[in-house]
């Protein structure tokens, strides 16, 4: 071992007690002390090492998704997509990557329950040959906002109320009740699959529009979709109350203990795409993510399999340090001007300059698994060993060089400057039709949510009136149930 390389890691681990310079502790039971009964001596540098670096154990919690659980696995491609996207990994049936996923709920603590109502976040890091590829979605296909600009504040709506630190019902219909977008968000929301069983049983959603870039440059809109090949499960009201009331950690717990019983979990990869010369041809913006793709017009293709197989083997290193971004893309699929992603492309990597630290892409669960090699890496935690007496490009007196030219977006952008909403499609359309997909007693259990809601003695009569009369024009006799339960004459 080159001492001058080493980087701290258990396989070295000594088996003898030391400090974290490595010096030999023979005592980690007892204070230095002046006698026996004290007091403790300052000088007794491994009390005061212990102590301080148990005083700072603890990182910032993601802002969002702060409860979650991790394993790792691999994708395989099963069918070729090599028209639609140059992606190395995606080159051939056959081809497998390895990876780690994260699953979560969002709004609430690092240990809150995984019984809550709330969508669930489906996270990949591909380990690419061109660097890593994070799908970062959710189970829901849609999300309740479209402009970044308000998701600080769909955020706080959601989050307990910073007063009385409880998640509360008026808050969210409050915001929400200038946001006719966010109801086909609340039919995923408000539906069973609002509590989900378990990490295992639910779906992932890129939500967000990207593009897929063929090696002639042409691109395609695509939406990413995993379905669990164990199917969607959701538990219902009292079954989710004696699951959270027995296990506050049941949804970890199973992905944990499924793969250590060899029961690996599995999603198959499902994309939409749609040419952008095509963007014009349907009742809604495909740069909208409130709105889904329907599969009748715009059917799943499949694409590969994701396996986890294998289990974190620490949770601090690879679960709270694993830090993915919708930015983070490799050669063949890029970004689209969906607003959404455009806030997230900058968002994610912020916050975990801010979380992890400027050097969070050095941390292993982090760090490309492929070569990579540029000049900035000073900072807070700069552990990569480097040599080079060049940190600048470009030179003469080193190789290095620019990579090959991959094909970008070939998209033209003009237009004026503008703060504007979409101004296509109706918000009422799909959440109408997914209500009406539903058999009587989803639709009712659906229709009790909603009436529980709406019946929170802060929710006024003008916020009331505001979600019976988007539901009416959502579907008839939605509205109608609602006003019925609720004593209030629909209105539109
Ligand atoms: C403008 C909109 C959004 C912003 C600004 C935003 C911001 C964030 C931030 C700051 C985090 C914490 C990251 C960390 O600390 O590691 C996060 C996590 C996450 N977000 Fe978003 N988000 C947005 C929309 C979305 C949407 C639409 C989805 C689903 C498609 C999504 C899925 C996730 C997931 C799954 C995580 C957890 C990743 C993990 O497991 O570490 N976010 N988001």
């Amino acid at each position: 071992m080159d001492p001058y390389k080493y980087r701290p890691s258990s396989a070295y681990n000594s088996p003898f007690f030391t400090n974290n310079s490595g010096t030999p502790v023979y005592n980690d039971n007892s204070s230095l002390t002046v006698g026996s009964r004290g007091p403790v001596l300052l000088e007794d540098y491994h009390l005061i090492e212990k102590l301080a670096h148990f005083e700072r154990e603890r990182i910032p919690e993601r802002v969002v998704h702060a409860r979650g659980a991790s394993a790792k696995g691999f994708f395989e491609v099963t069918h070729d997509i090599s028209h639609l996207t140059c992606a190395d990994f995606l080159r051939a049936p056959g081809v497998q990557t390895p990876l780690i996923a994260r699953f979560s709920t969002v709004i609430h603590e690092r240990g809150s329950p995984e019984t809550i109502r709330d969508p669930r976040g489906f996270a990949v890091k591909f380990y690419t040959r061109e660097g890593n590829f994070d799908f970062v979605g959710n189970n829901f296909p849609v999300f309740f906002i479209r402009d970044a600009m308000k998701f600080a504040d769909v955020i706080h709506a959601f989050k307990p109320n910073p007063k009385t630190h409880i998640q509360e019902n008026w808050r969210i219909l409050d915001f929400c009740s200038h946001h006719p977008e966010s109801l086909h968000a609340f039919t995923f929301f408000y539906d069973d699959v609002g509590v989900p069983t378990d990490y295992r049983h639910i779906e992932g959603s890129s939500v967000n529009t990207y593009t897929l870039i063929n090696k002639a440059g042409k691109a395609h809109y695509v939406k990413f979709h995993w379905k669990p090949t164990c199917g969607v499960k959701c538990l219902l009201e009292e079954e989710a109350i004696k699951v959270g009331g027995t296990n506050h950690s049941h949804a970890t717990q199973d992905l944990y203990d499924s793969i250590a019983a060899g029961n690996y979990p599995e999603w198959k990869l499902y994309i939409q795409t749609i040419d952008p010369d095509h963007e014009d041809r349907f009742d809604f913006d495909p740069l909208d993510s409130t709105k889904t793709w329907p599969e009748d017009i715009l059917p799943l293709q499949p694409v590969g399999r994701l396996v986890l197989n294998r289990n974190i083997d620490n949770f601090f290193a690879e679960n709270e340090m694993l830090a993915f971004s919708p930015g983070t893309v490799v050669p063949g699929i890029s970004y689209s001007d969906d607003k959404m992603l455009q806030g997230r492309v900058f968002a994610y990597g912020d916050t975990q300059r801010h979380r992890l630290g400027p050097n969070y892409l050095l941390l292993p669960v982090n760090a490309p698994k492929c070569a990579h090699h540029n000049n900035h890496y000073d900072g807070f935690m700069n552990f990569m060993h480097r040599d080079e007496e060049v940190d600048y490009f470009p030179s003469r007196y080193d190789p290095v060089r620019h990579a090959e030219k991959y094909p970008i977006l070939p998209t033209v952008c003009s237009g004026r400057r503008e703060r504007c909403i979409f101004d296509k499609g109706s918000d009422f359309k799909q959440p109408g039709e997914r209500y009406r997909s539903w058999a009587p007693d989803r639709q009712e259990r659906f229709v009790s949510r909603w009436v529980n809601a709406l019946s929170d003695p802060r929710v006024t009569h003008e916020i009331r009136s505001i979600w019976i009369s988007w539901w009416t024009q959502a579907d008839k006799s939605l509205g109608q149930r609602l006003a019925n339960r609720l004593n209030v004459r629909p209105s539109i």
